[in-house]
């Protein structure tokens, strides 16, 4: 059984993120969406949000359940056992990154590859941030997030640039 995850912030989950995981679905048997604190980012929605979305928008996948992770991702690979950490690639502009967080990882977890998946390109331009910068300003999101979480993230991030003072 080759077991993989798709780790990410999920801060929130997007259309591009449920693509990739539909993706690796369908080439592994287990996949494990991890939602990971990120230190370098400060999220709009807690890690049980995140979860509770990832779930909702993943449901209707057999082979795909949802963790959450605080620490090194390589200490994760390694306490499940998986074999490749799934990544999407947008473009070029992720890659620099990407390239450097899986070469780190290599080094850390040796036993998993990274694997790139290429975005789809209804989703290249697609990004958390985009969704919450939208959806701060009430302009229509369903295009971008599943129509499951849609309510949630409407929720939440509607006036949101409001209590930034601008
Ligand atoms: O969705 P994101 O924010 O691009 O996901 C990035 C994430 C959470 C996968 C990455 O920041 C991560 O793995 N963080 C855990 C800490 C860690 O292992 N850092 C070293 C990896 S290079």
């Amino acid at each position: 059984m080759a077991k993989v995850i798709c780790p990410g912030s999920f801060d929130p989950v997007t259309n591009g993120h449920v693509d990739i995981i539909t993706r690796a679905a369908a080439l592994f048997d287990e996949v494990i969406a991890v939602v990971v604190v990120n230190p370098g980012k400060s999220p709009s929605f807690t890690v049980a949000e995140r979860i509770d979305m990832l779930k909702k928008s993943t449901a209707h996948l057999p082979n795909v359940s949802i963790d959450s992770h605080s620490g090194l991702l390589a200490g994760y690979v390694k306490q499940i056992g998986a074999v490749a950490i799934i990544k999407g690639l947008r473009a070029m502009s992720d890659f620099e990154y990407e390239f450097q967080m899986a070469l780190t990882n290599k080094k850390l977890a040796p036993e998993a590859e990274t694997i790139f998946l290429t975005t789809s390109i209804d989703y290249m331009y697609l990004s958390s941030g985009l969704v919450k910068q939208v959806a701060a300003f009430e302009g229509d999101i369903s295009a971008f997030v599943p129509a499951e979480v849609l309510g949630d993230v409407e929720l939440r991030l509607r006036g949101r640039h409001l209590a930034e003072g601008d």
